[in-house]
Parts: structure tokens; C-alpha cells; sequence
């Protein structure tokens, strides 16, 4: 693990698949979270697109704080990082960089297919391929549906590799109250593969 005084370093990428909301529950909670030192936050050019249609039109400078607002939080704080995708001599693309780990959530099927394929040529791909490389956790939140023969291929090479595939697929049978909860139960799920346990992360208990 990479945690050093200052907390864990950990990388989370966005890309234009559906989905905002959980990235911006994700967010939250890394945020507000005190073992986190630092998030480096790489959107893709599609992102932007997509919280457009999903939430509000925002520039790329003003991203991280619109995804907050969206869920209730921010202004950010420092710890979170926004760096450029197409800044491949950023820390993330060097596996000398100490991290614990990369999220992309969500994955969208050019980026799986990017990651898969070991092309590395924008720093969401490089930093994931590094992540794998050096055999730290990288958990790709892919979403689509249906999924094609493609897809499918590309998750297991993923796999082969060291990934997770984690499906932007919520649970439901918390009840949940609305969006934003599903969202938030679902971005816990994730950080506890991250070795991020939520004191608030809903425990499914037999018979209650
Ligand atoms: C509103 C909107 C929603 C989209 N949803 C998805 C999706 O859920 N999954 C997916 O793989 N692509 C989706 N796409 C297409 C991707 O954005 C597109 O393939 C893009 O090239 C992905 O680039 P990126 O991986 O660099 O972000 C969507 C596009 C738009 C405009």
C-alpha cells in the first residue's frame, strides 16, 4: 500500500459512458473521506458530453465542483486533483508515482476497449495500464447494455489481467429513497474494493 503520512493516493477516471451520479457520489465520499491524501481525477473529453446531458453543461475547470453540487457536496477540496487526459507525462502514467489504486467509473466500451488492448495513448489508458502493470487494484465500473461479443471479449482480457469488473449495476434491495442513494450505495461498494470500507455502506443482515 502507498498510504503515507499524507493518506492514500488513488487515481479515478471518468469517461463518456451514462452515469454522472455515481461519479459524483464517488467523489463525495473520497472528499470527505480522512484516509485519503489524494485523488487525481481524469476526465474524458466524452465525459464532459455526457454530464452535460445527465446534469448541468460544464467546462472542464469547473467539473469536479458541478459533480459535487450535484449531490449535495463541495466545493472541493484540495486533495482532489484534476489533470488533463491528454497529459501523458502526468504522475499517473509512471509506476514510480505511489498510488493504491484507479476507479473508472463510469467505463465506457472505447475506454474498456483502450484498457484491454494495452493502447495506452491517452492517461486514463496509461494510468490504468500502469495500475495493472504494477499490480495494484483497478476496478473499471463498465457500462453498457446489451453487451456485445466486443464487450464481452474485452472484459475478459481485462480480467485476465487484473482488473475487476465492477458493473454500474445498483442494488435494490436496500430500498433505496431515490438516485442519489443508489448512487452513494453503489460508490461504497466500490471503495471497499479499494480498501476503503464506508461506516455507511448498507450490510445486507438475513431475515431482517
Ligand atoms: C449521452 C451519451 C451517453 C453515452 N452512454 C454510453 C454508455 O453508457 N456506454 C458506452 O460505452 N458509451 C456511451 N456513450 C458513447 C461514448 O461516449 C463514446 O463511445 C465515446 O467515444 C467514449 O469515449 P471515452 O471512452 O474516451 O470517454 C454515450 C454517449 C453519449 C453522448
Amino acid at each position: 500500500m502507498a498510504e503515507t503520512t499524507q493518506g492514500r493516493n488513488l487515481t479515478v477516471a471518468m469517461t463518456g459512458a451514462s452515469g454522472a451520479l455515481f461519479t459524483a457520489a464517488l467523489l463525495k465520499l473520497l472528499d470527505a473521506d480522512d484516509r485519503v491524501g489524494t485523488v487525481h481525477f481524469i476526465a474524458s473529453d466524452h465525459a464532459l458530453r455526457v454530464v452535460g446531458e445527465e446534469l448541468a453543461p460544464t467546462g472542464r475547470s469547473g467539473l469536479v465542483d458541478a459533480l459535487l453540487q450535484a449531490v449535495g457536496g463541495g466545493p472541493a477540496s484540495a486533495k482532489i486533483k484534476s489533470v488533463r487526459n491528454d497529459d501523458i507525462g502526468a504522475a499517473v502514467a509512471s509506476g514510480s508515482h505511489p498510488s493504491d489504486g484507479m476507479i473508472v467509473l463510469p467505463c465506457s466500451m472505447g475506454t474498456l476497449a483502450s484498457i484491454s488492448n494495452g493502447l495506452a495513448a491517452r492517461l486514463i489508458d496509461r494510468a490504468a495500464d500502469v495500475t495493472l502493470k504494477e499490480r495494484r487494484p483497478l476496478i473499471l465500473c463498465v457500462r453498457e447494455t446489451p453487451l456485445n461479443r466486443i464487450h464481452l471479449r474485452n472484459m475478459s482480457l481485462a480480467a485476465d489481467a487484473g482488473a475487476t469488473i465492477f458493473p454500474v449495476i445498483p442494488a435494490m434491495y436496500f430500498r433505496p429513497p431515490g438516485l442519489d442513494e443508489i448512487a452513494r450505495q453503489f460508490a461504497c461498494r466500490v471503495l471497499a474494493h479499494v480498501g476503503l470500507q464506508q461506516s455507511e455502506a448498507y450490510q445486507w443482515k438475513a431475515g431482517e
